[in-house]
């Protein structure tokens, strides 16, 4: 089945708002020049509002990367996913490497943060990973099923049409080095066969490859059969490298 691609710029916590007009004006353009690909940027929570204005009515999304496992209350600190699809997301990151290394997060709360954008109209970008201790002793197929699996068997499979998985190895983040393409191909050929065994439309589901992608390696990554775009951070931050990357998706689909 053919996929579009999905290539979405994770800018982790850099910008400011006069530096992020030009990485949204960029975005917007890649967005209206990359027809049959899907562009989003997932920007900083206090940017979420200058995003969403310079995006309206653009085909680019707009995601937060990160969302509370609650519906409202008091959660000092938390944003909510109906915050976030009232400011205009369309998309939101759940269980990025970073939160589950840096601040704790378990498999169990990326699995409830999971359900609870799919409440909303929000599309969660799960990512899952193996660090590299987890690679180095043959793990790596053991670790990224665990943590998809946490997150299938409290959802309903055959919903998750509108998610994107994200297979973003830990240590080819922001590193330079990135798993070669037959490496991020095999895990993604089997995770979509997991997803397919759990009842999920596996041939729907965009699978995307993160860590370190940059302008000279796109291009082969995205030709691999099972790799859907990308989840793009350092080269999502220069207008001409994330704008290269959304042209190399389009190229090879
Ligand atoms: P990177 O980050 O492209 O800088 O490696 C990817 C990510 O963390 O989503």
């Amino acid at each position: 089945m053919a996929r579009r691609p999905f290539v979405a710029g994770n800018w982790k916590m850099h910008g400011s708002s006069a530096s992020n007009q030009a990485l949204l004006a960029a975005a917007l353009a890649d967005g209206k020049r990359c027809a049959g690909v899907d562009v989003a940027v997932c920007v900083p929570f206090p940017y979420l509002a200058q995003a969403a204005g310079a995006l309206q009515g653009s085909g680019t999304g707009l995601g937060a990367q990160d969302v509370s496992e609650h519906a409202s209350g008091a959660y000092t600190g938390e944003v909510s996913s109906a915050m976030l699809a009232d400011l205009g997301c369309t998309h939101v990151i759940v269980g990025h490497s970073e939160r589950r290394s840096l601040h704790g997060e378990s498999d169990a709360l990326v699995a409830r943060k999971f359900v609870r954008a799919m409440a909303s109209t929000l599309k969660p970008i799960l990512c899952v990973g193996e660090t590299l201790a987890e690679r180095e002793a043959g793990q790596t197929e053991a670790v990224v099923l665990r943590q998809l699996q946490a997150v299938v068997q409290t959802t309903s499979p055959e919903r998750w049409a509108h998610a994107v998985l994200a297979y973003e190895p830990v240590w080819a983040i922001g590193t330079g080095r990135t798993a070669s393409a037959q490496d991020a191909q095999a895990v993604h050929a089997r995770l979509r066969a997991a997803l397919a065994t759990w009842g999920a439309p596996a041939d729907a589901i965009r699978i995307v490859y993160g860590g370190s992608v940059k302008p000279g390696n796109a291009g082969e990554l995205f030709s691999m059969p099972d790799i859907d775009g990308g989840l793009i951070g350092g080269a999502s931050l220069v207008a001409d490298d994330f704008s290269a990357i959304c042209d190399a998706a389009q190229r090879t689909h």
